[in-house]
């Protein structure tokens, strides 16, 4: 009875928006008021050093450079250079903490060091967020909701596998390998740094990685949990710079695994200079994922999780569905709800809790989709941005869609790694598969159908290493990642994720 009655108030006291001096007019229906988080208890130095055996070094050129935040295109700290002498520095380093304790400590031992990282990692997860946002510009909702919980996660589920990999790997002695050299791009510092490391001390290896150029605050925030949490010195070093620094970590004779996640340009590099040695490597490359709309899909859902795969993160995501494949009954449909729904998006302050779409990470990387963009509409096909205002300062790109497009267009075909979609449509399910394959890539892709034979079809002929179903962008670390073709090679994650750093016996 008093249930009726509650509902019966509510029907009558139709919900009116409070806050008519929000700068925000969203069709003059929802208006979000500011809701900024706080970074005044953030403490960040100046200057930021090598991590190198459990010390923070300066490195030997003595070269600085900045990271800046790209949402106020201002310097937040000056980050060090380390060049070869570096680089040899933190291989002997890890070498030593593998010989000497890493290795020869027990894996129960090992797996409690692991735990206490993915703790450390949770204690300190709103610090994290903030940093994550304020030097990489993604949107405070995802790095707190997304980003630092998934890194926690992983560091928890490779801490649990650490003393079962008998178990892991049946009726096999398994080895570790020695000293991994990691590699990590720019749209997911502390989770990407979670992939490559958790894994790696899980199976006894020692670590030498360096973050992107423009992301190195979160990696070197964990160098600084890695000291809290008592790990044995050498046993993860943190080294940071730009390619060069790269190359020679991938160089360096004293490694034995190769882990990186960047583009294909650079993976190709590095295997070129990995053929013939004994090094094992893993590459996870760039992407242009298919997301196909069949018309019996529920079109409501499905244009969120449209908006999901190619807006999360301004798009600096591998496996963005960054291919709009819709059926043709429906397409007028879905792109009006599309282009309706843009229209409600927030693009600004990373550090807004109401914010979707932050800033693009680098100048370099907005200068890059503001190109596509020109050569999009040069190409002939038609633009539709979301008409949002944007800040004057900082990097920022308004959700764009690109319509009447074709296979053979350059902004169909290459990747752009920005909140850019394009639309194409198709007739029957042979024709959406085939759109869906015809690209180099092969990393991720979407299914958005009411009827379960249709996903399992069509999933089982797109040709890459993941597929979502009525669902994209969900992330877990017991679920295995990895990509065909030239999206690389080698998988992450899960129990596949562990092989890449064992010798199996
Ligand atoms: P990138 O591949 O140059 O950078 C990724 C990482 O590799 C960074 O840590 C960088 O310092 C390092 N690196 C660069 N050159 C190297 C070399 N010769 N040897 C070893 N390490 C090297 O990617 P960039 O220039 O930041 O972005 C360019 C494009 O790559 C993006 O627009 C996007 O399309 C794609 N990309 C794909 C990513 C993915 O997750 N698959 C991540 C980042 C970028
Ligand atoms: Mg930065």
């Amino acid at each position: 009875m008093a249930d009726k009655e509650q509902t019966t108030d509510l029907q009558e006291k139709p919900f009116k928006p409070s806050s008519p001096s929000s700068k925000l007019d969203l069709n003059g229906f929802w208006e979000y008021a500011d809701a900024p988080q706080s970074a005044d208890f953030i403490e960040l130095a100046d200057q930021y050093e090598l991590f190198i055996d459990g010390k923070f070094t300066k490195p030997a050129s003595g070269n600085y450079f900045d990271t800046i935040n790209p949402a106020t295109e201002k310097p937040i700290a000056k980050i060090a250079e380390a060049d070869e002498k570096d680089i040899n520095k933190a291989v002997k380093a890890a070498r030593k903490a593998y010989e000497n304790t890493w290795s020869k400590i027990s894996a129960r031992e090992r797996g409690k060091y692991i735990f206490r990282l993915a703790r450390l990692i949770q204690e300190r997860a709103r610090e994290f967020a903030i940093i994550e946002s304020m030097d990489g510009g993604k949107p405070i909702r995802e790095s707190r909701d997304v980003d630092i919980p998934l890194a926690a996660a992983h560091f928890f589920y490779y801490a649990g596998w650490a003393d079962k990999l008998n178990y892991a790997f049946p009726n096999k002695e398994v080895e570790s390998l020695g000293v991994a050299g990691q590699i990590i791009p720019w749209n997911f510092p502390l989770l990407m740094l979670a992939w490559k490391i958790a894994p790696a001390l899980a199976t006894g290896n020692t670590v030498v990685l360096k973050p992107a150029e423009t992301t190195s605050l979160t990696a070197l925030k964990f160098a600084e949990l890695c000291r809290d949490a008592g790990l044995p010195d050498g046993v993860v070093n943190i080294v940071t710079g730009a390619g060069e620094t790269g190359a020679a970590i991938v160089n360096h004779d004293g490694i034995d695994k190769i882990a990186f996640t960047g583009s294909t340009e650079v993976g190709k590099i590095i295997m070129k200079s990995l053929a013939g040695s004994e090094k094992k490597y893993t590459l996870e490359l760039g992407g242009k994922g298919p997301n196909i709309i069949f018309e019996d899909a529920p079109v409501d859902q499905a244009v969120e999780g449209i908006i999901n795969a190619i807006f999360f993160n301004q798009g600096h995501v591998c496996c963005a569905g960054s291919r709009l494949l819709v059926q043709e009954g429906i397409a007028n449909r879905v792109i009006q709800k599309l282009r309706d729904r843009m229209e409600t998006l927030i693009v600004g302050d990373p550090l807004d809790k109401n914010t979707d779409i932050g800033a693009i990470n680098s100048k370099q990387q907005f200068e890059k989709i503001n190109e596509y963009l020109e050569i999009g509409v040069n190409e002939g096909a038609d633009i539709h941005q979301s008409s949002c205002s944007i800040p004057e300062n900082g990097y920022f790109c308004r959700p764009t869609l690109f319509t009447n497009v074709g296979q053979s267009n350059r902004i169909v075909k290459e990747e752009i790694f920005g909140p850019v979609l394009t639309i194409q449509t198709f007739r029957t399910a042979e024709e959406g598969i085939e759109k869906a394959n015809n690209t180099p890539y092969g990393l991720a892709g979407g299914v958005w159908t009411d009827k379960g034979s249709k996903i399992f079809k069509t999933g089982q002929k797109i040709r890459s290493g993941v597929v979502w179903s009525n669902t994209y962008n969900q992330f877990d670390p017991t679920s295995p990642f990895g990509g065909y073709k030239e999206s690389g090679m080698g998988r992450e994650g899960g129990l596949h994720g562990l092989e890449p750093y064992v010798k199996l016996k």
